[in-house]
């Protein structure tokens, strides 16, 4: 018998769950990351560029990413406060042996949120003729991306096993 066939129903319907709302955090932090790096190359170029991508102007672009940065800091905040205030709770009165991976994991959420704020602030100064404030902004969402990738990689390895034990979800409690 596989791993996968001796888990419990709940248990590959949360890690389907888990996984489902891993991704667009996932996917989104990689293409904001690749249209910094757009817009840092308009806003170094020597000639000014007026039209980058679609028809937008570096502007407008700009004002894409400072959007599209907002929503994936509040999704991502929602994401963890969920986490802090409904599964953790629950996978560690269940099983409290995982107290140090819930630790480990709120930890990072804090480091998580810190950086959020920092990248907010940096989203709402963005300003596609000051090249600094592009490059800051690129800054902070590369280490977002590096520690992000490194949370929701460790945190499905560590409750997927987890998971596949229980028979009820984490979300009755
Ligand atoms: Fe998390
Ligand atoms: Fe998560």
């Amino acid at each position: 018998m596989t791993a996968q066939e001796s888990s419990t129903e709940a248990g590959r319907r949360m890690i389907a769950q888990l996984r489902l709302a891993h991704a667009p955090l996932r996917t989104d932090l990689v293409q904001l990351g690749l249209a910094i790096v757009m817009l840092e190359e308009a806003t170094l170029a020597a000639e000014p560029v007026r039209e980058i991508i679609a028809g937008l102007t570096v502007g407008q672009f700009a004002w894409q990413i400072k959007t599209r940065c907002e929503y994936f800091c509040d999704h991502l905040s929602l994401h963890h406060a969920i986490e802090d205030e409904g599964m953790l709770p629950v996978m560690q009165r269940q099983f409290p042996e995982l107290n140090p991976v819930v630790a480990r994991l709120k930890s990072e959420h804090e480091q998580v949120s810190m950086l959020i704020l920092e990248i907010s602030t940096a989203a709402r100064e963005l300003r596609s003729d000051d090249a600094a404030s592009v490059t800051r902004l690129r800054g902070y969402l590369e280490r977002l991306a590096s520690m992000l990738a490194g949370h929701l990689d460790y945190e499905e390895r560590s409750l997927f096993p987890y998971f596949e034990r229980m028979n009820r979800d984490w979300h009755q409690g």
